[in-house]
């Protein structure tokens, strides 16, 4: 397997980014064209921002399936597809070759069609960090389902919400997950989600933990039953079928939902056929992967980056994808080190809040461990600080690794701005130059473009993208009017990313973070709308505004002001009571780190909250309020100052 799009110099990436923007179609075609199509597209692309209308591959037929695995029989049924490293470093490690995931993935696909589930059902997905998950995500894909998989850490309430936007009438779950020390009770989770709920048919629940779980009747089956009734079905004289549903390439192939800066999560489409040729050509070119490498993404699958980076673009590409089921720190920090010397990893892809966490432990947990075999580091989720940039360069790839540091969010699939490992240039804490096919622009806030540099000598505006990519979002799920109002129609004829970004006189993109009302937390993101929303159901809240304020490990932490009627009990209490509110309504990823209670928030004449006051107080810059003359009651703030937490 080579890789015929694989771009080997800086000069082959000048080449191929000219011809992506003067010839989209050819370019995209001659790539699209290492696939297996069951029928060749009638035009690449066709698009307009307005509605918005994006459709490449139109006319295409594929399953993204028998480009993950089907076409990797042949030659490679033996190499190793995933490689799964248990929470427990006791337990069994796990690995699946090309064959047997296949033979899995046509069972799982048996399981679903048995169970009554047919193309375009939606099916929530809410499970661990176990082969099983992959095997289920790709049984919905064969079988043309739409996949939603919802990350462990959502409560009952998110997931119950989810389904009932995406209208799931399927779910896939675990007994529990083992993550670090932790032992999270999944299904009980699910049954809470669903008491109410007359949409969801049927349960699968695959045991992993072998914690107490309740079993509906006529609703919840275990995985293992079905997956051996379906054994028989899909193996026959030595040779497993599952025929792979032909689907277009404009079919959706999954939703994942995402915070924005409203207080309801957006599901968010991606579909067939460019989702899969850019997580694969993203893939190949940014790590530079060669065959017979193993690739380990250290993200969960409840993520876009689990989805694009250890699923469809590796598997695409025949690549070995290490899947790891702990936490970085757990049975202690020398987890990530450990798995690369046992495994000999090829390629490191983690966040800046995993390395941040683990410098703060010391070099001991690197010491005894032979980190020789890494190839490329990579990094994604929130902007790298120098300092993290220094001591992943200098520790972990002993500087012999490039690092590419890759800018990109749900909404792209994939990524989009990044320097190609050891191709084009890295600058520490910069995402440099946007892949072929990415059109960046920065502009002003009525959408002019950025022709005048600052005193940095840098371009400095609202990131958008002229053009669109084989990967670019569709719509959101059941709602496309909210898709254009939320990223194509704060600028005309432009996609809006939610970031401010620098460039300068070459190219080179440095991302500064969100300009909207999003917070990015240890590289999740967290709508502080939502946030707020979640506080206020707390019986004793009168109401709250919700910033951010920088955080040495997680980037930003949350910081609540919030006004109660009365505290039952002391004020630590209460600050307790709220946060096991917002852990019961989003889920433990959103609890605040510091909630301060006030008897006012900053308000203009019309009753704006004042949000840049309050960051800043957050910020602990309590001398550069800037003018506050505007607000309606300014006292409120010297309130706020004297009780800053
Ligand atoms: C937001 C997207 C992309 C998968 C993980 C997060 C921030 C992401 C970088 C980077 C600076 C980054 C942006 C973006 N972000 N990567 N390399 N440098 N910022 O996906 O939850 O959709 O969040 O993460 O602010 O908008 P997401």
């Amino acid at each position: 397997m080579s890789y015929p799009y694989q771009i080997k110099s800086y000069e082959a990436y000048k080449e191929a980014y000219k011809k992506s923007v003067e010839d989209p179609e050819n370019f995209w075609a001659d790539i699209a064209n290492n696939f297996q199509w069951r029928k060749k597209w009638d035009k690449v692309l066709d698009w307009n921002f307005t509605e918005p209308k994006v459709e490449w591959f139109k006319g295409a037929k594929l399953n993204i399936t028998e480009n993950c695995i089907d076409r990797y029989l042949p030659e490679m049924a033996d190499q190793p597809a995933i490689i799964w490293e248990p929470n427990n470093p006791e337990d069994r490690v796990r690995v699946v070759t090309y064959a047997r995931l296949h033979k899995r993935v046509c069972q799982f696909a048996q399981v679903l069609k048995n169970l009554g589930v047919k193309k375009g059902d939606r099916v929530c997905i809410y499970m661990g960090m176990v082969p099983e998950l992959a095997y289920a995500v790709l049984g919905c894909a064969r079988i043309g389902a739409i996949h939603s998989v919802i990350f462990g850490g959502f409560s009952a309430q998110s997931i119950a919400d989810r389904l009932e936007d995406a209208k799931a009438e399927y779910i896939v779950t675990c007994d529990g997950a083992y993550r670090g020390a932790k032992d999270i009770p999944l299904k009980s989770i699910i049954d809470d989600a669903l008491i109410g709920n007359k949409v969801v048919k049927k349960v699968i629940v695959y045991t992993r933990t072998r914690t107490p779980v309740s079993m509906l009747k006529g609703r919840d089956v275990w995985w293992e039953d079905e997956m051996e009734h379906a054994e028989g079905q899909v193996e026959k004289n030595g040779t497993v079928s599952f025929p792979a549903e032909e689907m277009d390439a404009e079919d959706p192939l999954f939703i994942l939902y995402t915070s924005g800066s409203t207080g309801k999560p957006k599901g968010v489409v991606h579909t067939c056929g460019g989702y899969m040729v850019w997580t694969n050509y993203t893939f190949v070119n940014t790590f530079q992967y060669q065959q017979g490498q193993k690739h380990f993404c250290t993200a969960d699958i409840g993520w876009i980056t689990g989805h694009s980076y250890i699923l469809y673009g590796p598997l695409s590409a025949g690549a070995t994808s290490v899947m790891f089921e702990g936490v970085p720190t757990w049975p202690d920090a020398g987890r990530f080190w450990e798995i690369v010397d046992k495994y000999k990893i090829d390629i490191l892809y983690t966040a800046p809040t995993a390395i941040r966490s683990l410098m703060s432990y010391g070099l001991d947990p690197i010491k005894d461990k032979d980190l020789s075999s890494l190839k490329v580091l990579g990094t994604v989720g929130e902007p790298i600080n120098e300092e993290a940039w220094h001591w992943y360069d200098e520790n972990i790839g002993k500087k012999k690794c490039p690092i590419v540091d890759t800018w990109w969010q749900t909404e792209t699939g994939g990524i989009l701005i990044t320097n190609l490992a050891g191709v084009t240039p890295a600058i520490p804490s910069w995402a440099t130059l946007p892949l072929p096919g990415v059109q960046p622009v920065l502009v002003d806030d009525r959408g002019v473009e950025i022709t005048e540099k600052n005193e940095e000598g840098l371009y400095k505006g609202n990131l958008c993208m002229k053009a669109p990519w084989p990967g670019i979002l569709r719509t959101t799920y059941g709602d496309h009017e909210r898709c254009r109002t939320n990223y194509f129609a704060t600028y005309e004829n432009l996609y809006f990313t939610g970031d401010g970004a620098m460039k300068d006189d070459e190219g080179f993109y440095r991302i500064t973070g969100r300009v909207d009302d999003v917070l990015n937390v240890s590289g999740h993101r967290i709508g502080t709308a939502e946030v707020e929303n979640a506080i206020n159901m707390h019986a004793s809240v009168v109401e709250s505004a919700v910033v951010g304020y920088p955080h040495d490990i997680k980037g930003q932490g949350i910081y609540a002001y919030v006004i109660v009627s009365s505290f039952h009990g002391s004020e630590d209490e209460t600050r307790k009571d709220i946060l096991q509110t917002v852990s019961r309504i989003i889920g433990p990823i959103a609890k605040p780190d510091r909630i301060q209670f006030v008897n006012g928030l900053p308000k203009t004449r019309s009753g704006k909250i004042m949000r840049r006051i309050l960051r800043k107080i957050a910020e602990g810059e309590i001398e550069k309020l800037g003018d506050t003359s505007t607000l309606l009651d300014p006292g409120v703030v010297d309130d706020i100052k004297k009780g800053k937490v």
